[in-house]
């Protein structure tokens, strides 16, 4: 097997460092690996596959060396930036920010959804929004069958999808101390309010998992609205999801379409109170879904709940699903 030559940017970051552990469990045939940050982290160590690695500051000729493949996720400045540089060298840059997310020269690739998008890439393949990845493995084969008319989208997720400084302000506000990343404390709290508002009063968050979902299923037209909420869990993403389609659906047969969908774990026994946890989730790759229930109050309508480690399947697993193609395309 032809081995590529790999570089993390963004390398010490939560979702850098999740990063180096996919790809160390999934055993990607790496020959020459590097690793990117800010000038902070310059000369720092880091182990990857039992080897020590020194950190690297980011440059405009960091790329000046036969990277194949580059794995981004140090803020959109950063790849607004970087990945151009970085494309224009023969570099593929598959960027975890949502710089590129919505560029119509750029793919927007969940793995088990859309795979076959990642072959018109210019140099530049868009990650889509944790949020919105765990969200499509769920949806994309209940569109396939039943055509979603409508979907409503209320998520509650954890503060490791706001980095470190996410991860600390809930940490240390439950021992008292006041927030230094959100506006509000976490701790004990939700925050309605993920990314910045717009004009419109939705925040960002909720008009990214909204236009992403559309350009990944692609289906333009779809009518979706969202509400994502900042609650004080650490890891995992829960997300509430009521769909309404355009055809009929049997209960049964619905949930074994969700079986038989690549990347699903169903946990969906209320009866021994199995649903999915975001304790649970975490440290996994699958999405769990569960809560599986007609909504009564349309013709043909369902709710889910669907989770998944954000960290993981969010950001870092996904990417790395994405530079596996890559490298199997590169050897057959
Ligand atoms: P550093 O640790 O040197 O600041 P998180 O989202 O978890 O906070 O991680 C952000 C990641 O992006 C870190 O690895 C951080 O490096 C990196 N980063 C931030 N700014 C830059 C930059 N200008 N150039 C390269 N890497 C950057």
């Amino acid at each position: 097997m032809k081995k590529v030559n790999l570089a993390v940017v963004g390398a010490t970051g939560m979702v850098g460092r999740t990063f180096l552990k996919v790809l160390e469990e999934k055993k990607l045939p790496i020959d020459n690996f590097y690793l990117f940050a800010s000038e902070r982290s310059a000369g720092k160590k880091m182990m990857f596959d039992g080897k020590e690695y020194t950190v690297e500051q980011l440059k405009e000729d960091s790329f000046d060396r036969g990277i194949d493949i580059a794995l981004f996720s140090a803020g959109g400045d950063t790849s607004k930036k970087f990945a151009p540089i970085a494309a224009k060298k023969g570099c593929i840059v598959i960027d975890n920010s949502s710089a590129w997310r919505m560029d119509k020269e750029v793919p927007l690739v969940v793995p088990e959804v859309n795979p076959e998008d990642i072959s018109w890439n210019k140099g530049i393949i868009a990650n889509p929004n944790c949020s919105t990845i765990q969200a499509m493995v769920a949806l994309k084969p209940l569109n396939d069958k039943y055509k979603i008319k409508r979907v409503v989208y209320s998520t509650y997720q954890a503060v490791s999808g706001a980095g470190l400084g996410g991860w600390n302000d809930l940490e240390n506000g439950l021992k008292g101390e006041e927030p230094k990343k959100f506006p509000h404390p976490i701790a004990n709290n939700c925050l309605p309010h993920i990314d910045v508002f717009e004009e419109n009063g939705y925040t960002k968050e909720e008009i990214k998992m909204i236009n992403e979902t559309r350009k990944i299923l692609h289906e333009p037209d779809m009518k979706i609205t969202a509400t994502a909420v900042r609650v004080p869990v650490f890891n995992s993403h829960s997300e509430s999801i009521n769909v309404e389609f355009e055809k009929d659906f049997d209960m049964e047969e619905l949930i074994q379409t969700l079986k038989d969908a690549p990347g699903v774990i169903i946990q969906n026994n209320s009866v021994n109170n199995e649903y999915p946890l975001a304790v649970n989730a975490t440290g996994h790759d699958e999405v769990f879904i569960g809560r599986i229930r007609r909504d009564e109050s349309v013709k043909s309508g369902v709710n889910l709940w669907v989770v998944a480690d954000n960290i993981r399947k969010g950001a870092a697993s996904n990417a790395v699903q994405i530079a596996d193609v890559i490298i199997k395309g590169k050897n057959n």
